[in-house]
């Protein structure tokens, strides 16, 4: 007997921009809209919904969103043409900072959500088909969406990511999250255990904790006491079929002892930490309102790669912060070179209305900060190249998660999060399997597999 799959009743793409959270928000909002007839599918072209889920943390990310709309508009009226509808929307951090002159400028978007109101998606997709003009929510509402949401329904595949706190109270000069993403929430441990448990089922081998400040989490944990993420991490070790864990993105200052033991201690907290430090002059990182300095920061690196050897560390990096002179971008080269990334994020300030360093004098020349963040990154650049060799010839395993681009091919990730293609059976992926490295390119590695044991069974 053949089974015959129903297609979904109505066409859903969601486009996504910015952030890890943002891409598990696109993947809830699907969960949301799933019990409505939509399905995905991928192109915009042949879509009954779009969702734009944005970022507002550049001023460049900001405007992509614009700059798409106006091409949504000429695919919305072709379409209006033939009779047919497109639901245009227009989820996340722009539209949570800038709701109203969304709508004033794309008059054409039906709907205006913000991050912590995608739950009421399907009311509003129900009152745009209803009324004329845009539906806008962009409420910091008191119930809490992951209450609300279904249960996630999509299998994420190998690599899952969940999200286990959001928002931020820390308010760095330069940053739009804490206005975007409101106040610092942590999800309950038996929330995040269950949703845990439901993503290795559905066949997750590494789960990514996410939170815009993760090692803040502080969750309730079942008997009324509180966890941290610490407790969290050691929980989590308990289930089966979870050989590696993740969190990100962490703050220096919520980087505590425990923390740094558990890198020691848990084998499946893969050796790759993602710690953003952004400056290496203490007057700028003062400036900036981050409540670490630079020494604390190297002492952090220094006691990670104590506690695991192999543990390879990435950061992000701002050029150019109001006031920043020759000297401090000198401080952070310095940094660069003490501690030594595998990988890195390097950005020019990129004033945001509404953030304090917006408002400050001695704003760094466009210029200036074009000559620091090549100057960075060329260095970061040598830093990631001599990580990647380093692991040329090694063996180490990697998760499998998909098809190569050549036939024949798997791909996946090393426990340093490089991507690595190696020649081996379909049937690898979704697992395990040891390799050796054989080259190495700008961003990814080549292997070859040592686990012949699995090629046989293939
Ligand atoms: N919560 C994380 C990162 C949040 S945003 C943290 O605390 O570090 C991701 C990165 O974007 C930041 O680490 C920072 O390097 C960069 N970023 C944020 N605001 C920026 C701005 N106004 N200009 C340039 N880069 C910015
Ligand atoms: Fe932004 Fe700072 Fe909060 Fe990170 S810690 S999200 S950079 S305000
Ligand atoms: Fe961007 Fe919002 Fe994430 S501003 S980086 S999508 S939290």
């Amino acid at each position: 007997m053949t089974s015959v799959s129903v297609p979904p009743r109505k066409r859903l793409y969601i486009r996504t921009f910015g952030c890890q959270m943002n891409v598990y928000d696109s993947g809830r909002m699907a969960d949301v809209l799933a019990p409505l007839g939509y399905g995905p599918v991928e192109t915009p072209e042949e879509a009954d919904m779009v969702i734009l889920n944005t970022c507002h943390i550049r001023e460049k990310a900001a405007e992509k969103v614009f700059s798409d709309l106006g091409r949504l508009r000429v695919m919305k009226e072709a379409k209006a043409e033939q009779g047919q509808q497109m639901v245009l929307a227009v989820a996340g951090c722009v539209a949570q900072a800038e709701g109203k002159e969304i709508v004033t400028r794309a008059p054409w978007v039906d709907i205006v959500l913000g991050p912590q109101t995608y739950h009421r998606l399907p009311e509003m997709v129900a009152r745009a088909a209803r009324a004329a003009g845009a539906q806008i929510d962009t409420d910091f509402p008191v119930e809490t969406k992951f209450d609300l949401l279904p249960a996630p329904q999509a299998s994420q595949g190998p690599i899952a990511f969940l999200t286990i706190q959001e928002g931020c109270d820390k308010f760095c000069s330069f940053c739009v999250v804490p206005y975007t993403r409101g106040a610092e929430f942590s999800r309950p441990v038996a929330a995040i255990m269950a949703e845990a448990k439901a993503l290795v089922a559905g066949g997750a081998r590494e789960i990514a904790l996410l939170g815009q400040n993760v090692n803040a989490w502080h969750g309730e944990a079942p008997d009324g006491s509180t966890w941290g993420l610490t407790r969290l991490l050691y929980a989590l070790a308990e289930l089966e079929n979870l050989p590696r864990i993740r969190y990100t993105t962490s703050h220096p200052r919520d980087m505590d002892a425990g923390l740094i033991r558990a890198h020691g201690e848990i084998p499946q907290l893969m050796p790759f930490l993602h710690l953003p430090v952004q400056s290496g002059s203490d007057r700028v990182l003062e400036a900036m309102n981050r409540g670490h300095k630079a020494d604390m920061f190297i002492r952090i690196c220094d006691e990670l790669r104590e506690a695991r050897p192999d543990m390879a560390l990435s950061s992000d990096f701002i050029v150019g912060h109001p006031g920043e002179k020759p000297e401090d971008h000198a401080a952070t080269m310095t940094l660069v070179e003490r501690v030594g990334f595998a990988l890195a994020y390097s950005f020019k300030y990129s004033q945001r209305p509404g953030t304090p360093a917006a408002g400050q004098p001695f704003q760094v020349a466009e210029a200036i900060k074009d000559e620091r963040l090549q100057e960075l990154q060329a260095l970061l650049r040598i830093q990631q190249d001599a990580f990647n060799e380093s692991c040329v010839g090694q063996e180490c395993e990697v998760l499998f998660t998909g098809p190569g681009r050549h036939p024949g091919q798997v791909m996946g990730r090393t426990p340093w999060l490089q991507p690595v293609h190696a020649l081996g059976p379909a049937s690898l992926i979704g697992g395990t399997a040891r390799v050796r490295v054989a080259v190495r390119f700008p961003n990814s590695l080549s292997a070859t597999l040592l686990d012949q044991k699995e090629l046989a069974c293939a």
